[in-house]
């Protein structure tokens, strides 16, 4: 079975948890897109492990995993990441394996990536990895990918600076290196993760353009990057939290504003410790835009929903979600392509009623509060989708499954 993960918002939606706490079923884990632009959280067993290109059911002890064709990687930062995890006791030699497609990033486009963001006409706040560099480089045709490192003809054609920095990672990566293509076909009768990295609204087509990321984080991006047909993906499940951050720039219409809502973005900010794994940047929160999460249900054809975070509302007396927009004095259900009209959208916001007790320890859909039930059964309506697994804080036993997410 081949169980497709994307995150349903701007990123940070609580990917990394949620593909771990699915690994246990897992045989194979195969992140498809993005780079070390990606902070995964998982916390398991007393321990928090923060991942940025290895995939997310690496921390889960035999399960094989794949950095796939649509990935941008940067080989130093892989490698340190993977002695990072040594250190925190992860046994990953023998386990992971490198589509050798997948692009790499050099370390001169950090650099290219920093300043090309200060010089475009709109800033997007790059996270600084070189991602926007090593796939405009693959664009262009002019990318280097992980198989040309064993291609003589190819190799030689690179600068000296470039060969230096790229022969150790040559023997170190060898062993990894796999065609994807007959590596997941031998895989096909076995239960398949596809983790996405960034989420639905950071995706290069059906994101907020231009304030997106330059991979596929959309659910089509697991066909492309883990190398199976669209055809073959079973269910996709997107991961949502209870409210909307964003990090960077770009248009966000329910972002908290301080004459209409006080202090909440800080209270929000602290309670679900709203900071950037890979850059440590302050997230910006609002309020759930569930017409953002319909959309990104319709262009992704998610099959079900996994809401993270809700425990972070477990204080409030009342909670507002958006269900539409005014622009111009217009209402729309619509989530409008033009950054102009999303600069301009004025959420309408529906309030609910809170539940005012702690959910952390809650393992059951039965035992949430009505008025949290309340919430959930209209999120479901309003998009159309069911709500397949709650998350009630990031520890990996903070999580419940409302239907089975391995049956098709
Ligand atoms: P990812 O990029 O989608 O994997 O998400 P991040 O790891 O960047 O950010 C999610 C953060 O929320 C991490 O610090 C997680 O430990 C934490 N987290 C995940 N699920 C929950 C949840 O249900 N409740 C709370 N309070 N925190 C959560
Ligand atoms: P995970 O997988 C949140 C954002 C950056 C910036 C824009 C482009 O942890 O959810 P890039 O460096 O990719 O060219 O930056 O995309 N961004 C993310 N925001 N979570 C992420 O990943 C992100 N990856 C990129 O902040 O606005
Ligand atoms: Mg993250």
């Amino acid at each position: 079975m081949n169980l497709v993960i994307i995150g349903a918002q701007w990123g940070d939606e609580g990917k990394g948890k949620i593909v771990d706490y699915l690994a246990d079923r897992a045989e194979n884990v195969i992140r498809f897109s993005g780079g070390a632009n990606a902070g995964h959280t998982i916390v398991a067993g007393g321990r928090t492990y923060k991942l940025h290109l290895v995939p997310s059911g690496m921390v889960y002890p035999g399960k094989q995993c794949l950095l796939g064709a649509a990935m941008v990687i940067d080989p130093e930062a892989l490698f340190n990441e993977l002695a990072e995890l040594e250190t925190q006791g992860v046994d990953w030699k023998g386990r992971l394996f490198v589509s050798d497609r997948a692009h790499l990033v050099l370390p001169s486009y950090k650099a290219v990536d920093k300043e090309q963001d200060q010089k475009r006409r709109f800033p997007i706040g790059t996270t600084g990895r070189g991602i926007g560099i090593a796939y405009g480089q693959k664009a262009n045709r002019d990318g280097l990918r992980v198989c040309d490192l064993y291609d003589e003809k190819f190799y030689s054609r690179l600068t000296a600076e470039e060969k230096a920095f790229l022969d150790p990672y040559k023997e170190k990566l060898a062993p990894m290196v796999v065609n994807a293509a007959y590596w997941m076909e031998e895989r096909k009768n076995s239960m398949n993760l596809f983790e996405g990295a960034q989420g639905a609204l950071l995706d290069l087509d059906s994101g907020t353009y231009p304030f997106v990321s330059s991979g596929f984080s959309c659910a089509a991006g697991a066909s492309v990057g883990g190398c199976v047909g669209p055809k073959k993906l079973d269910k996709i499940l997107g991961i949502f939290k209870a409210y909307q951050t964003r990090v960077g720039n770009g248009p966000f219409p329910t972002e908290f504003k301080e004459e209409r809502d006080g202090d909440l973005e800080t209270l929000v900010r602290e309670l679900g410790h709203e900071y950037g794994v890979t850059t440590g940047r302050a997230r910006r929160c609002g309020y759930l835009d569930l017409t953002a999460l319909r959309y990104a249900c319709i262009v992704n054809g998610i099959t079900g929903l996994v809401l993270t975070h809700i425990d972070v509302y477990d204080g409030m007396d009342e909670i507002r979600a958006c269900v539409g927009y005014r622009i111009d004095g217009k209402e729309t259900a619509e989530f409008p392509s033009k950054i102009t009209d999303l600069e301009k959208a004025e959420p309408v916001l529906k309030t609910f009623k809170g539940w005012k007790k702690p959910l952390g320890g809650v393992r059951s859909k039965a035992e949430l509060p009505t008025e949290c039930l309340d919430y959930l059964n209209f999120i479901e309506e309003f998009t159309g989708t069911p709500i397949s697994i709650i998350s009630v804080g990031p520890d990996r036993d903070q999580t419940f499954n409302a239907e089975d997410p391995w049956t098709k």
